[in-house]
């Protein structure tokens, strides 16, 4: 079955979303019972954070075993359950696979630490130099050194993220054969397409030189902030646009011609082009990097992005993630920038609570479990804030209906922004969605594309011919060359502080 290239995709972090059994954790169960609100908004796919078996030291991304659901978030049942009526509301459901790296609990990881030589083969361990120091400069992504010490085996294990992460061999055989397992036990249960973590990390160079230091040029652009060290480095070894990219052919074999893939980019250099890279024929469909949350979806960021991409249907649109702090101000800037968004040629993801305009959330130090926000406390981004459980009434007695028992991070929303986005701006997402779909704007090339300072004026032809032009404004008042007729539709916030957006047909 043709899937479809260019969805509208829901992102939820299931520990966020809803909890159904007084946990203070949102759960499986959870999401099935909101699943309703979701399709109404009327996007095609929901995309779930990893909801494997995992110590969460890493929020779920150090999974122990791939192919079992975290008791926190219920059962193989449940999830069926969940499967099931997303397909009855016409939604596709993806799921995360995270394959750089397992938790250190992984019994595979275990097995090597007690000598496994096989299961040694399924990650990097490599011997010290003889003065005892790690083999290469290489800095793990969090700006922590890559390389830990294991006193076992005396040798180093490599970790691109943290040291309870090791990285996977993906060389290795036997690490593939257990994905292709594990992928197609997921498609059969019913999965339609996968999210790929960090999918330009996977790769490596195989005499693991050195990096070089970055240019500051290549340091501005590399992902992360620049007191981040990993940022001091140009990341041509442990970062292999080569073959790294057509490593993603495995993936799609693994998970079949008919599943929708997409991969997240880590790799701020360089960023478009390996986005293209990674999905030529026979790879992804999409990718998705830092370029859009990091320019605020500027007109700038997306003039920058046509000009180097061959088309955006590969590269997914966003603004927030679970990893970003959320992009609303909660003014009319977030409306505009819905509705440029599902203007944008490709996919988009939406991050859940996006659709209320939600607000970053300041989080006392004391609550913050995330080791990434602590390392830098309290000046990097956070990625904490962003997985505040999302209300779903603005009502605080009650959790604002999350949760009976106590959540697991404090939701001090306030409960007017919370009635705003479900009065104002949750019926915008659906109405723009909506346009996006009916016009097909999500399946348009893209034919003029300019930012005049603070305006994107974009032109897009359909299927079927058909063009219409977007005009944005982010700040900057209404633009002075508005074609004289009716739009087709506009944003028109109270209290807009020079923000316009407006689509004409053409
Ligand atoms: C990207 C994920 O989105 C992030 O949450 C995680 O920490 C890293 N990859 C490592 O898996």
């Amino acid at each position: 079955m043709e899937h479809n290239k260019t969805p509208a995709i829901y992102q939820i972090y299931p520990r966020s979303f809803q909890d159904s059994n007084g946990s203070g954790t949102g759960d499986l169960p959870g999401i099935t019972r909101r699943l309703d609100q979701i399709a109404d908004l009327g996007v095609d796919a929901i995309w779930l954070s990893p909801i494997y078996v995992s110590p969460m030291i890493d929020g779920g991304y150090d999974i122990v075993d791939h192919r079992h659901i975290d008791p926190m978030f219920g059962t193989l049942d449940d999830f069926d359950a969940m499967v099931a009526k997303a397909h009855d509301l016409g939604l596709q459901v993806y799921l995360d696979q995270v394959l750089n790296h397992t938790s250190d609990q992984s019994p595979w990881f275990q097995d090597a630490i007690a000598g496994d030589e096989g299961k040694a083969d399924h990650y990097l361990w490599r011997d010290p130099k003889p003065d005892g120091s790690p083999p290469n400069n290489w800095l793990s992504q969090f700006g922590l050194p890559a390389w830990h010490w294991n006193h076992q085996r005396r040798q180093y294990y490599y970790s691109q993220f943290l040291p309870q992460q090791p990285c996977l061999n993906l060389r290795c055989p036997g690490v593939q054969d257990a994905i292709a397992t594990q992928m197609r036990g997921w498609r059969d249960r019913g999965v339609d397409g996968f999210r790929f973590d960090v999918v330009t990390a996977f790769l490596w160079d195989e005499v693991m030189k050195d990096n070089p230091p970055a240019r500051p040029e290549v340091q501005d652009k590399v992902a992360g902030e620049n007191f981040n060290p990993y940022t001091y480095q140009d990341h041509v070894y442990d970062m292999l646009p080569g073959d790294g990219a057509a490593y993603a052919e495995n993936l799609r074999k693994w998970a079949g011609d008919d599943a929708y893939l997409f991969g997240e980019n880590t790799s701020g250099n360089q960023s478009i082009e390996l986005a293209m890279a990674f999905t030529q024929p026979g790879r992804l469909d999409a990718v998705y990097t830092t370029d859009l949350p990091e320019g605020r979806g500027s007109p700038a960021t997306i003039v920058d992005m046509v000009n180097r991409s061959d088309s955006l249907h590969r590269i997914a649109g966003w603004l927030s993630s679970h990893d970003q702090p959320r992009h609303s101000r909660g003014d009319a800037s977030d409306l505009v920038l819905a509705l440029q968004m599902a203007f944008l040629p490709g996919p988009w993801i939406i991050y859940q609570g996006e659709d209320l305009s939600l607000p970053q959330p300041n989080l006392a130090k004391g609550d913050v479990t995330d080791p990434l926000d602590l390392l830098y406390w309290p000046d990097g981004p956070g990625r904490e804030g962003a997985r505040v459980p999302v209300p779903w009434t603005a009502d605080r007695t009650d959790h604002h209906g999350f949760t009976s028992g106590m959540p697991w991070l404090p939701m001090a929303w306030n409960g007017d922004i919370v009635q705003r986005g479900l009065d104002v701006v949750r019926p915008f997402y659906r109405e723009v969605i909506r346009l996006r779909r009916d016009h097909d704007w999500a399946g348009a090339q893209v034919i003029a594309c300019e930012a005049d300072g603070d305006v994107l004026d974009m032109t897009i032809e359909t299927q079927t011919d058909q063009r219409f032009r977007g005009l944005f404004s982010h700040g900057a008042g209404q633009p002075g060359n508005c074609p004289d007729t009716e739009p087709l539709f506009r944003a028109d916030p109270a209290d807009a502080q020079g923000w316009f957006g407006a689509i004409w047909q053409v």
